[in-house]
């Protein structure tokens, strides 16, 4: 598990100052000068070389040697295959365990066998020590790589950011049979797998997501994509800019997705609860992802988890991919006309998050009584969002307690929120009329209407198109700190 931190060793071997202190993994003939995997965004165009590398059968063998796992796996690790792209029927491999990045791992030396070179888009908030072995195995087996750091931020999710990546798969000249490994959050995988999915009309992404979000959502079911800014209008934020979250993507299913819960322990603790607000939104609708006992699970689970403990987190993760696998495979582009919404479901609460979640002023007070000012986090948004969609649906009736003596779901809702130190209301939102304007932006908007999926009684969930104006400001309001009021 890379926990120390150390300086990335693994050079691009035009940069190495001697034989003596590269790696005894066997080099390529000539590589390109790659970009510095030091964790800042820069890449310079240097002449490629036109040597091939060379990929002799006895310094593969070599390689293979070199990479004998560190240390004994926390857990073992779970594999399950995703169906992507209905008509070709392919299936992809999802993998959770722990030590997998740095350890034996034969699906991600398989992936890579067939690759003449590969991109590495990385998060410039991992240390070195999370992206070295990477980078290792790649040159154990003589690949050419080149790494892009990108920032993890929603203002850096942007097109500029997609060609500076794009630009340094055509530097690196990637061609359709090499691929994109991604290494990072949510940003990272969305961007980098958007960026595949485009170069060169698509070559692979290997994404392999190291923040708890992106593990149990953003890199399983092949959704990529980039934010864009419009013009403000009148009223919201007058000339100002505004960001549009993932207006701009596409549907790439990647080749593999390794889980590798180990990495999780140097994500933020701010971070790990926000990628708990996705599992609460799986558990919320457990019995409609085909996990009924989810919520159960994840409720008893919680103190583990947010101490980090390995095992519950490999479990968590294990059973909230594969939840989202469940629905994806059976509705990959979300067309489904289904009451339920079919992959839609999983927007659970997002129609709600992504009005707020850009909003600038914004502050919360967490269990300690920190104040915490915005903007939130992704997942911070989505559990008021998830709070927004289960008292919509409690005012119209759709969600009762599971048993006479049970709450309310959104008041157990909301402790369990409390409990993960999530915000539950904060102060500075705009009125409540500007958030549902903004709710408009979200692309489940149909012929001009809103449709918002919500939590139904028994873990289910239904998607409605007809909701009052009054109901969804109710609960817009319920979420803004009496003093932003
Ligand atoms: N494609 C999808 O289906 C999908 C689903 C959900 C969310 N998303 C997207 O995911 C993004 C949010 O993802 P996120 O919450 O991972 O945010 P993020 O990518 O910003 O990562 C969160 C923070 O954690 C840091 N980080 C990540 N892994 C780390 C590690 N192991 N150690 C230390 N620091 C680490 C990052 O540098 C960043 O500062 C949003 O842009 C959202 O739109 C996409």
């Amino acid at each position: 598990m890379p926990s120390k931190s150390r300086k990335v060793t693994a050079r691009p071997s035009s940069q190495r100052p001697s034989k003596k202190s590269q790696p005894k993994a066997p080099t390529a003939a000539k590589r390109p000068p790659n970009t510095s995997p030091k964790p800042k965004p820069a890449s310079k165009s240097k002449p490629l070389p036109s040597a091939k590398p060379r990929r002799p059968e006895a310094a593969l063998a070599r390689a293979q040697r070199v990479e004998t796992p560190s240390a004994a796996p926390v857990v073992a690790s779970k594999k399950f295959l995703v169906r992507a792209g209905v008509s070709a029927g392919t299936r992809y491999p999802v993998l959770v365990g722990s030590g997998l990045l740095s350890g034996r791992c034969p699906e991600l030396d398989e992936a890579l066998s067939s690759r003449r070179a590969v991109l590495l888009v990385v998060d410039a908030g991992l240390s070195p020590a999370m992206i070295e072995p990477l980078i290792k195995r790649v040159e154990a087996r003589s690949l050419r790589w080149g790494v892009c750091v990108v920032r993890a931020s929603e203002d850096d999710k942007s097109i500029e950011t997609l060609q500076r990546v794009l630009a340094e798969a055509a530097r690196l000249r990637l061609e359709r049979r090499d691929a994109v490994i991604a290494l990072g959050g949510g940003i990272t995988t969305d961007l980098a797998g958007f960026a595949a999915s485009i170069y060169r009309r698509g070559i692979d992404v290997i994404q392999c997501p190291t923040s708890l979000l992106a593990m149990v959502d953003a890199a399983v079911g092949g959704k990529t994509a980039v934010n864009i800014t419009v013009p403000g209008e009148h009223g919201e934020g007058g000339s100002k800019a505004r960001l549009l979250k993932n207006m701009v993507g596409a549907f790439h299913p990647p080749a593999l997705v390794i889980c590798d819960v180990a990495t999780l322990a140097t994500l933020p603790p701010r971070e790990l609860r926000a990628g708990l607000a996705e599992c609460f939104k799986h558990a919320l609708i457990g019995k409609a992802l085909g996990d009924a006992n989810l919520s159960d699970f994840t409720r008893k689970a919680l103190p583990d988890l947010l101490k980090g403990n390995q095992p519950a987190l490999a479990q968590l993760v294990h059973r909230n991919t594969a939840c989202k696998a469940r629905i994806v495979q059976l509705d990959e582009r979300e067309t489904s006309t289904k009451p339920d919404g079919g992959r839609m479901m999983l927007n659970l609460g997002h129609t709600f998050a992504h009005a707020i979640e850009t909003l600038p002023g914004l502050s919360w007070r967490t269990a300690s009584g920190q104040l915490q000012i915005g903007p939130l986090k992704h997942g911070e948004a989505v559990g008021l969002g998830l709070l927004c969609a289960a008292r919509t649906a409690e005012a119209l009736k759709l969600l009762k307690p599971t048993s006479k003596t049970a709450l309310p779901v959104s008041i157990e809702l909301e402790r369990t929120l409390r409990q993960a130190d999530l915000p539950t209301v904060v102060a500075g939102l705009p009125p409540a009329e500007t958030i549902l304007r903004r709710m408009f932006d979200d692309k489940k908007v149909d012929a001009g209407r809103l449709r918002l999926i919500l939590p139904r009684t028994g873990g289910l969930c239904v998607v409605r198109d007809d909701v009052p104006a009054p109901v969804i400001l109710d609960s817009i309001r319920s979420i803004a700190a009496p003093s932003s009021n």
